[in-house]
């Protein structure tokens, strides 16, 4: 069975203490906070203090998706925030290797994330300090857009260069997950799936988090 999460950047940021409970009381195994900065992705969301304040009201693993330029500038802060996975995006920084072992150094695991369009070979030479790597199934960016159909291949290769060297890191997947698109991602290796808008655009965000896992079951 995959493990679930939840991506906040739909949930109600009114109401995120509200939105996260109910994503940890609904099995969620984590909680996916996405942060932008308006030049990385032509997009703004959340900050270090959004991390902090939401650190005390659960007790899942805080992931952060750093969608920011260099974010080597950044890291320690959301460790101190209290982000537990730190993720960082390969193509925006010129020292992917450097940024990894700050967050490492910082107490938090690290994560390389990989653009649609950027080739598995731009992070090889990372794949032995990661704890996840996060393979984007959209552009990054927003919410709400389609599955893009040739990523379950780049999943599968992924996979099997995990075999090959025998690396034990999780493979998470981001955009457009669903019910449907989730089984291709698990099937082809994914461990952790976020969703965003198929389960806080839901009535019933709890059911929809159980749709995700019951798919890969
Ligand atoms: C997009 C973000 C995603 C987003 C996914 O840049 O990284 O985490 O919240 O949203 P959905 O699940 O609606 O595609
Ligand atoms: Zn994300």
């Amino acid at each position: 069975m995959i493990k679930v999460a939840p991506s906040i950047l739909s949930a109600d940021f009114a109401n995120l203490q509200r939105d996260v409970q109910l994503a940890e009381k609904a099995g969620a195994d984590s909680i996916h906070i996405d942060v932008m900065d308006g030049q990385f992705v032509p997009n703004l969301s959340f900050g270090m203090k959004t991390v902090a304040d939401l650190r005390p009201v659960t007790s899942l693993t805080l992931d952060c998706h750093l969608m920011i330029v260099e974010p080597e500038h950044f890291v320690e802060q959301f460790a101190k925030a209290g982000a537990d996975l730190i993720g960082v995006h390969v193509e925006s920084t010129r020292h992917i290797y450097h940024v990894l072992q700050l967050i490492k150094q910082a107490g938090a695991k690290a994560e390389v994330v990989v653009n649609p369009g950027t080739p598995l070979s731009m992070i090889s030479e990372v794949l032995p300090l990661v704890d996840q790597v996060l393979i984007m199934t959209v552009n990054p960016g927003f919410g709400g857009q389609h599955f893009l159909e040739p990523m379950p291949a780049k999943i599968k290769a992924l996979a099997a260069i995990k075999q090959e060297h025998g690396y034990d890191f999780d493979i998470q997947v981001d955009g457009g997950i669903n019910a449907t698109t989730v089984k291709q991602c698990y099937d082809a290796g994914a461990t952790v799936a976020v969703a965003g808008s198929f389960v806080f655009d839901s009535s019933d965000p709890a059911a929809r988090i159980q749709d995700i896992k019951v798919a890969t079951n």
